[in-house]
């Protein structure tokens, strides 16, 4: 993996079909492919073919066969995809993904070759509760140990704060930047891996990102909402993804 910036664009079950034709028309002047849009699945064949690349939000834990309503990993490597996200505080939430499933998620992915955005943060209460060191490390090693130094080459960890996703409310670069080394701190004395790359989540928008590129250690960001909006997510790349 390269050690440059990306922009993750995590669309989520936004936009309609005519809005995506709009959206499209205006992203395929992006050509670099450390800017990757994960569209809602239903969309991801009208995104594809242009120069940056395409990830999907969520994959099943199965390899294949009667689970309506789900996409392999095979299916979406099948399709050119580069990566998919795991863990999604959404979809830990809503969707019940346990760190069991999760760990699925993960093995499934990296067998059919599509790198992995594991998503990790705490929640406010969590936090307020001086927990935040502890349930990123159940997080992390629940779901990563075992995996080989050559698989832990295909993930991105995405600290995403549970409390800081669509709320306008963000970590000082402080927090961010000793968030971030704990987190590699973890990998590299429990997994004796190296230099993870970890991404920021959480309320970016183009007020704050001059400031988030300064914290030390990041590399890139997984944006939400500012991703809808285009000169948003176009001074977002313009900070962070300088060629
Ligand atoms: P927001 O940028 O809307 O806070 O969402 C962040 C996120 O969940 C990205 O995966």
């Amino acid at each position: 993996m390269e050690n440059k910036k990306i922009v993750v664009a995590n669309l989520k079950m936004n936009q309609t079909y005519e809005e995506i034709k709009d959206y499209i028309e205006k992203i395929k002047t992006i050509h670099t492919k450390r800017v990757v849009f994960c569209p809602s699945a239903l969309y991801i064949p009208y995104f594809l073919g242009y120069d940056y690349g395409v990830g999907i939000q969520q994959i099943s834990e199965q390899v294949s066969g009667a689970y309506t309503g789900q996409i392999s990993s095979s299916q979406a490597a099948s399709m050119g995809l580069v990566l998919t996200l795991v863990g999604h505080s959404e979809c830990r939430t809503y969707l019940h993904d346990t760190n069991t499933v999760i760990q699925n998620k993960i093995r499934q992915a990296l067998d059919h070759k599509l790198n992995v955005i594991l998503c990790v943060g705490e929640t406010k209460e969590q936090r307020d509760m001086l927990k935040t060191d502890q349930v990123l490390t159940r997080q992390l090693l629940s779901v990563l140990q075992g995996l080989s130094q050559e698989q832990l080459n295909h993930i991105y960890i995405a600290y995403e704060p549970v409390w800081a996703i669509g709320t306008n409310k963000i970590p000082t670069n402080r927090d961010i930047e000793d968030t971030i080394k704990f987190i590699k701190h973890i990998v590299e004395s429990k997994l004796s891996f190296t230099d993870i790359p970890v991404l920021y989540g959480g309320s970016i928008n183009a007020k704050n990102i001059g400031k988030l590129n300064q914290v030390k250690g990041c590399s890139g960001f997984l944006v939400g909402g500012s991703s809808l909006k285009l000169q948003e997510l176009f001074k977002i790349i313009e900070v962070a993804v300088k060629e």
